[in-house]
């Protein structure tokens, strides 16, 4: 399922859960002679750094070939950070790529989405901390002439 971890790595590019991550410093430091004092709370800015044209071209636009095998070494684990980084990053992280994976296979093995007139785009962000769209994703379902069911 290649093309589907490309394309779960590519929307959460785009669309990190957690646009920003905090850190508090735990001794007076120094780092590319920025002194950062004991104490400080660092914003690390998720989302911006998803976005920024210096490490994505075409940074708002969905190519999930940019997690392809031949492309995915070059990407900075630095930049790219929907699960964070280093020793307090997501636990949950395995469980929730695969969670995502089964819900998607399970919807699309036997219905097709598309958009209708009431699917808003361009989608408008809430301004609540976590990333989420201001309402809720309204889409067309069509389902598909042979459905597959059973487990
Ligand atoms: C798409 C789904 C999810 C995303 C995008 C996500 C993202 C994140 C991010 C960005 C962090 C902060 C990491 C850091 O500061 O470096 C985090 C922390 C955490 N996540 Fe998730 N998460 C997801 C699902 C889950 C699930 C399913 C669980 C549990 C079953 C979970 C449990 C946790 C816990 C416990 C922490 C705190 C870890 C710590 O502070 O040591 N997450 N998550």
């Amino acid at each position: 399922m290649e093309y589907l971890d490309m394309m779960v790595n590519e929307t959460l590019r785009l669309y990190p859960i957690a646009n920003r991550l905090e850190r508090v410093s735990k001794k007076d430091v120094e780092i590319n002679g920025v002194f950062i004092p004991k104490g400080t709370i660092v914003m690390v800015p998720t989302y911006p750094l998803h976005r920024d044209p210096e490490y994505w071209p075409e940074p708002e636009e969905f190519r999930p070939e940019r997690f392809s095998k031949e492309n995915k070494g070059s990407i900075n684990p630095y930049v790219y950070l929907p699960f964070g980084n280093g020793p307090r990053n997501c636990i949950g992280m395995r469980f929730a790529l695969i969670s995502m994976k089964l819900a998607v296979i399970r919807v699309l093995q036997n219905f097709t989405l598309q958009p209708c007139e009431e699917t808003e785009i361009p989608l408008k962000f809430s301004r609540q901390p976590i990333l989420q769209p201001e309402n809720p994703i309204i889409l067309k379902i069509v389902s598909r002439d042979k459905p597959i069911t059973g487990a």
